[in-house]
């Protein structure tokens, strides 16, 4: 079976009503999200940082997943798929794709701010000022922030090192390293990109570009890759 990795940011869930980062003026109520999302930031004001976090997990649990998300699961049906996505909601999981790293963690998940080794599974539940370890430490989101180690690129690194087809979707390629991902391909490798504004770091021979939204564009995709 052919190795398909899809590389996926947040315009891939704009169609299921999350906002982008950088679409939406990268603002929360007068916030950068610079400021918000950041260790020094929740060192300064927990609770708003604890907040800013709480209406994001609210607004992805209204969510559900959309024809992108639907359709990067199909893949499977064809391919051995690795979804490698920036995004903290589970909308790729929902869909029904069986591997996905997420490169910048997950909303639905908390972890200890002392100890990286202490996470759970939120459920239902948010987390609050006061939401403590076993060990007594508060509570904070399983999010890398701003400025934070991203854990998870060395594994993502060698998954895209093997893939026959890359498929970038509904990512602007400026946060770094994720960004730097797409240089992992070998050279033999197919590679797509949609979105309905392609970044301009992508390179200019060697890539089929699809300048589509994600629903539209993963539709068209399908139709060459799995044809009826
Ligand atoms: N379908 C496909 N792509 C879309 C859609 C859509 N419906 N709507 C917008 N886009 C594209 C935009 O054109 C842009 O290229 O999605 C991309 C969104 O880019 P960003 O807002 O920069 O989001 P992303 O690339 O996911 O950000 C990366 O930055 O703040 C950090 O950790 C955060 O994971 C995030 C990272």
């Amino acid at each position: 079976m052919k190795r398909c990795v899809i590389l996926s940011g947040s315009g891939v869930s704009e169609e299921s009503g999350i906002q982008t980062f950088r679409g939406s003026g990268g603002l929360w109520e007068g916030y950068k999200l610079e400021e918000v999302a950041t260790p020094e930031a929740f060192e300064r004001d927990p609770e708003l940082v604890l907040r800013f976090y709480n209406m994001r997990r609210k607004a992805v649990r209204e969510a559900d997943p959309n024809k992108a998300h639907h359709a990067i699961a199909r893949l499977e049906t064809h391919f051995d798929v690795m979804v490698i996505t920036q995004n903290v909601d589970d909308l790729h999981e929902r869909a029904g794709s069986s591997k996905v790293l997420h490169l910048h963690g997950e909303l639905l998940r908390a972890r200890s701010s002392q100890d990286p080794g202490y996470r759970v599974h939120l459920g239902q539940k948010d987390i609050f000022l006061g939401d403590l370890d076993p060990a007594g430490n508060q509570l904070r989101p399983d999010v890398v922030w701003f400025g934070e180690e991203v854990p998870a690129i060395a594994e993502a690194a060698g998954i895209v090192e093997m893939a026959d087809i890359l498929i970038v979707i509904g990512t602007s390629l400026v946060v770094y390293p994720a960004a730097s991902l797409i240089h992992h391909a070998p050279l033999d490798c197919r590679r797509f990109v949609i979105d309905p504004c392609i970044p301009g770091s992508i390179p200019l021979g060697g890539w089929d570009c699809i300048q589509k939204k994600a629903t539209e564009g993963m539709n068209e995709l399908l139709k060459e890759l799995i044809p009826e």
